[in-house]
């Protein structure tokens, strides 16, 4: 089988390195991927986003099975396109991605299918919002509706903070057309817990609960990032709350789309908070996570190219899908300066016979070197029976890999340990 996979980051190179576990995989095809996928696949110069090149590319290559991972393609409907080629492809169409493509629909259908989270109200006049920001209980948190590269939320903890958000968005349009309109929520807390789980439209199957580390600097300080490292499963998520999620949002999310004439097939994420009051959404994304998908597919016992396809046929329910015991942890080597300003261009080495897994953010190929080429460069995972050793094994890689400006947190499942201990 020929099998596509769009996009080019450390989720895509966890996707296509499970795919290729199935011996019926024969070639898998990146676009574009980058200069580490280039060594698990043929990668091709095709955005992401280049729809008509995307599915020109799978037609002209006679590929059996496209996965689009990133958002933007997404919600722009290459899974639309493909399957109006004929291309089978794992994915939701785009009246499904507009889960995560405007907040304001993600909260209203919530609010409509009783689904628990966040109050909020929706502006789309900036004299209005910051109107109403005058008497808003304080913290409160400023979305942009549309996507904004992850930089649309701002948790802002005073009046001034919250008011500048809404200028940015709404004014000086920071995030273009996204900013157009915005939802100002209530602030909550509690532990978050990432939940990604696999949907044909009908069943959904919950994947491993992971904990994302989304601050740049140790101990959750510094500035938001895509993501400083991963551990799963998640021990804030007891069995317990799993049951909770399950029937107050996970089938409610996927009954509601459905009524709604949008059934998402794919991988539906559920970024969730464990508030005093239960878990709530906090967001929903329309695609595996990253970094979750890099501790969520090691810990896969079933093949994912089968659970994929029978998310296709809308066959999830006979499709067993199982997870194996023990923990994964995922820590990102980023370059110095992320995620505002940082140098390319270093040279990567990476010694034979880590005891982790390797998975390729930000990098190219020149010369037969890797070379940084992004914020994020490597994620580097290590599954074993417990977190700890989980832990002390992606750091002991972490340790033998060197570029110049490395920077990674160390901490990286130091909060999960503590919670264990509880
Ligand atoms: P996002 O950019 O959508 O991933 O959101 C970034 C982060 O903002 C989330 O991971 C949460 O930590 C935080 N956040 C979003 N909404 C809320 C909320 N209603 N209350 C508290 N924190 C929030
Ligand atoms: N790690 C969060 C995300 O993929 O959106």
């Amino acid at each position: 089988m020929k099998i596509l996979v769009v996009g080019s980051g450390g989720r895509e190179h966890a996707v296509i390195k499970k795919l290729k576990e199935n011996p019926a995989v024969e070639t898998v095809y990146a676009l574009p991927g980058n200069g580490g996928i280039a060594r698990d696949a043929v990668c091709a110069d095709v955005a992401a986003t280049d729809v008509d090149g995307v599915v020109a590319f799978a037609k002209a290559h006679a590929v059996d099975y496209a996965v689009v991972t990133p958002d933007d393609p997404l919600v722009l409907g290459e899974v639309d396109a493909f399957e109006a080629a004929g291309v089978p492809c794992f994915g939701p169409r785009k009246n499904a991605a507009v889960i995560e493509g405007s907040k304001v629909f993600a909260k209203d259908f919530m609010k409509k299918y009783g689904i628990p989270t966040a109050a909020y109200e929706v502006f789309d006049d900036a004299d209005a919002a910051l109107r109403y920001l005058d008497t808003a209980p304080i913290p409160t948190v400023v979305k942009a509706d549309g996507l904004a590269l992850g930089k649309g939320v701002t948790v802002a903890m005073t009046r001034d903070e919250a008011r500048d958000a809404v200028r940015s968005a709404m004014l000086d349009k920071k995030f273009g057309e996204s900013g157009a309109k915005i939802v100002i929520e209530e602030y909550l807390t509690g532990p978050e817990v990432s939940v990604l789980s696999f949907t044909d439209g009908e069943t959904v199957v919950p994947m491993v609960s992971s904990m994302d580390h989304k601050r740049a600097f140790d101990g959750d300080e510094g500035p938001n990032t895509g993501g400083m490292g991963t551990v799963a499963p998640n021990p804030y998520y007891t069995d317990e709350i799993a049951r909770t999620c399950m029937q107050t949002i996970f089938l409610p999310t996927v009954r509601g789309m459905a009524a709604e004439g949008r059934p998402f097939k794919g991988c539906l994420y559920f970024g969730l908070m464990l508030t005093p009051q239960g878990p709530k959404v906090i967001e929903y994304n329309c695609r595996f996570g990253d970094p979750e998908t890099q501790v969520v597919l090691p810990l896969l016992e079933s093949d994912l190219l089968t659970v994929m396809q029978a998310v296709t046929n809308g066959t999830l329910a006979d499709c067993p899908v199982v997870f194996r015991d023990g923990s994964a942890a995922c820590v990102i080597m980023a370059s110095k300066g992320y995620p505002v300003s940082y140098e390319k261009g270093f040279a990567i080495t990476i010694p034979e016979g880590l005891d982790a897994t390797v998975y390729v953010a930000g990098a190219k190929e020149q010369g037969g070197e890797l070379l940084t080429n992004g914020g994020r460069v490597l994620g580097v995972t290590a599954t074993a029976d417990t977190l700890r050793a989980a832990l002390d094994k992606a750091y002991a890689a972490v340790g033998a890999i060197h570029f110049d400006n490395a920077y990674y947190r160390r901490d990286i499942g130091e909060r999960a340990l503590r919670a264990k201990e509880v």
